[in-house]
C-alpha cells in the first residue's frame, strides 16, 4: 500500500513537472526529442521515414490530399527545387504541418527530404545534407 501511495505522488509530481514542460529551452527540447524520435524509429532509411511518418498526411504516393484538411502533394511540388525549403518546413513546420523535425536526427531530417526530392517523379538536384540542417534548428 505504502508503495502505492508513493509511485501515485510519483506520477502526481511528474505530471505537474510536465505542465511546465514549455519553460525549457527550444534547443534542449529539440535535442531531447530527436533522441526520443530516433530510438522510436530506429535506424531508418529516408524511404522508411516517408512511409511511417509522413504518408499518414501526404498520402503513400506523396500526391496529397483533401478532405477534412489540405495536404499538399510533394509529388511534382516546384517548391522542393531548392532543398532548403522542404527540410525548414520539416523542422519548423507549417501551419497544419507540426514540426516534426524536432523528433527526427538532423541525418535523418536530411534522408527523408533527399527522398522526397529524388522520388514520386521528382528529379530535383542536389542534396540536403545534416549539417544543413542543424544550422536550421
Ligand atoms: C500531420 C500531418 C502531416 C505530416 C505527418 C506531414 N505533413 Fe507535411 N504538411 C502537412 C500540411 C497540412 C501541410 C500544408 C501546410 C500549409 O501550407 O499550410 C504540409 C506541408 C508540407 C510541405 C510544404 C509543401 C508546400 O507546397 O509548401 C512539405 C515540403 C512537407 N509538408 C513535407 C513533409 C515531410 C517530408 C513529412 C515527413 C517527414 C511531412 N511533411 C509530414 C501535414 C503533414
Amino acid at each position: 500500500m505504502k508503495k502505492l501511495i508513493l509511485t501515485m505522488a510519483l506520477m502526481a509530481a511528474a505530471s505537474s513537472a510536465h505542465a511546465q514542460a514549455p519553460a525549457r529551452p527550444a534547443a534542449a527540447a529539440s535535442a531531447g526529442d530527436a533522441a526520443f524520435g530516433a530510438r522510436m524509429l530506429g535506424p531508418a532509411t529516408g524511404e522508411q521515414i516517408f512511409t511511417r511518418v509522413c504518408a499518414a498526411c501526404h498520402m503513400p504516393d506523396a500526391k496529397g490530399a483533401e478532405g477534412a484538411g489540405r495536404y499538399p502533394a510533394l509529388a511534382g511540388n516546384q517548391k522542393l527545387a531548392i532543398g532548403a525549403y522542404p527540410a525548414m518546413v520539416v523542422v519548423k513546420g507549417l501551419n497544419g504541418m507540426p514540426a516534426i523535425g524536432a523528433m527526427l536526427t538532423d541525418q535523418q531530417v536530411a534522408d527523408v527530404v533527399n527522398y522526397v526530392r529524388s522520388h514520386f517523379g521528382n528529379r530535383f538536384k542536389g542534396a540536403v545534407t545534416a549539417e544543413d540542417v542543424k544550422a536550421m534548428r
